[in-house]
């Protein structure tokens, strides 16, 4: 079974199932490139469904896209002999629509929520991920109208490629070129097929990330230095490896655009809302990376600000539920539990202790005071420890290096729990 997730809704498909893409086409000057998109998609064994716009039919022509796509184009709301109600057939059974080119006028009508032709009338009437592949000469691709839809757009889940810079119509160059058909087919194999590998396909993974903040007064909070870079990179390749992540998070981040729809986003503060939000979907759940740095203490908050004039005030400090330590004692059968250890001193020793108390699957622990490892920096140098107590040192590399050597141990983890 393939297994597809997005930011609405879940969907599962058989193998033997050729993924079903819209391909909306635009009135731009690139569209005589989907007709090369469309031909890699079909050998690439996707069902192909073709919408042009009115204004596309200007610059290409429906009979060759009905000649090499699984059924004829279609260009309109009305008087299709196939569907009464083309729109909401097409949106709702396809796994993605894909809008290549985009034009800024295209853009402008999904932005604002506009259903005045059978293309935006489909995007509206879908919950598949969508994904827009604008192309326009460089002074429309700069106006901040079309960026501004565009944000609006990201911001509610549509992933944009970025156009290349190169030749443009007329012998202008400059940013707004169509990217290669063969890199806009190459993105979407990674959207609907989930990635680069099947490692982890089929496998539900959460994964914490960030520092928690917790409030002292209305203005003041106790937190930490995590960045949640490490944590955002193991959702990335998780989903890279196919598994479908579910990420909660203390920290904003720019997903990346290919494993965007695999991810699901949960945003939390507070060590207590991320004990509530990783309890609720640990059940769900084949495997828990426990990356956030959820802090041991926290404050029951004044309600006003605190005042200097009235003296230093004290702060008393309570202990948060212990979340890996709690998942240990809820943990379902076969279920992979990995927690972190960030350390300063007797680095090893101290995580061989950690690891005896909580007795997760894998300790993942790094010494945060060393050079380049850690809090806020791009890489990372760590060490993992298994139930049998054996370390295994990862030298310092990338975080997204690093993600793929501690999610190998976690594949090897769940086979292990299959034999
Ligand atoms: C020769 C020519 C080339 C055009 N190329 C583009 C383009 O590359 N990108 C774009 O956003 N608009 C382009 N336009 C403008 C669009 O065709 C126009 O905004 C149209 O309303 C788009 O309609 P649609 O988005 O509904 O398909 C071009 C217009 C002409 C006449």
């Amino acid at each position: 079974m393939l297994n597809l997730t997005h930011s609405h809704s879940r969907m599962t498909l058989s193998a033997s199932d050729s993924p079903r893409i819209v391909l909306g086409v635009a009135g731009g000057i690139a569209a005589y490139k989907a007709v090369e998109i469309l031909r890699r998609l079909r050998e690439s064994g996707y069902f192909v469904s073709p919408i042009l716009t009115p204004d596309a039919l200007r610059f290409v022509g429906a009979v060759t896209f009905s000649a090499l796509a699984s059924e004829p184009v279609r260009t309109s709301l009305y008087g299709d002999p196939t569907t009464p109600i083309p729109h909401t057939y097409l949106g709702q059974n396809a796994d993605l629509i894909v809008v290549a080119p985009a034009t800024a006028h295209v853009i402008a009508r999904y932005a604002m929520g506009l259903a005045d032709d059978l293309l935006t009338a489909t995007l509206l009437a879908s919950r598949a991920p969508v994904l827009l592949c604008p192309a326009m000469h460089t002074e429309m691709w700069e106006q901040p109208s079309v960026q501004e839809n565009l944000a609006t757009l990201r911001r509610r889940g549509v992933l944009v490629m970025e156009p290349d810079d190169g030749r443009l119509a007329g012998n202008d160059s400059g940013a707004g070129r169509l990217p290669a058909p063969e890199a806009i087919v190459t993105l979407i194999e990674k959207i609907v097929r989930g990635g680069e590998s099947s490692l982890l396909a089929g496998r539900r993974i959460l994964v914490t990330a960030g520092g928690t903040r917790e409030p002292i007064d209305p203005v003041r909070v106790i937190s930490n230095r995590s960045s949640g870079k490490q944590g955002h990179a193991l959702a990335e390749v998780a989903a890279r490896l196919g598994a479908r992540v579910e990420l909660v998070t203390t920290v904003g981040t720019e997903l990346a655009l290919d494993v965007r729809s695999r991810i699901v986003v949960r945003r939390v503060s507070t060590a207590a809302e991320m004990a509530e939000v990783v309890f609720e979907l640990a059940p769900s759940v084949d495997a828990i990376i426990m990356a956030a740095a959820v802090a041991d203490f926290t404050v029951v908050p004044a309600e006003r600000k605190l005042k200097k004039e009235t003296g230093v005030p004290e702060v008393h400090l309570v202990a948060t539920t212990d979340i890996l330590l709690e998942l240990t004692k809820r943990r379902l059968p076969g279920q992979v539990l990995v927690g972190f250890a960030a350390e300063t001193d007797r680095v090893l020793e101290r995580a061989v202790e950690k690891m005896r108390r909580k007795r997760c699957d894998l300790l993942v622990v790094n010494d945060v005071s060393a050079t380049g490892v850690g809090f806020e920096h791009a890489t990372n140098e760590v060490h993992m420890i298994d139930r049998d107590e054996n370390v295994t040192t990862v030298s310092l590399r990338s975080k997204e290096a690093v993600s793929y050597e501690i999610l190998s141990s976690v594949a090897t983890l769940f086979s292990r729990g299959e034999l």
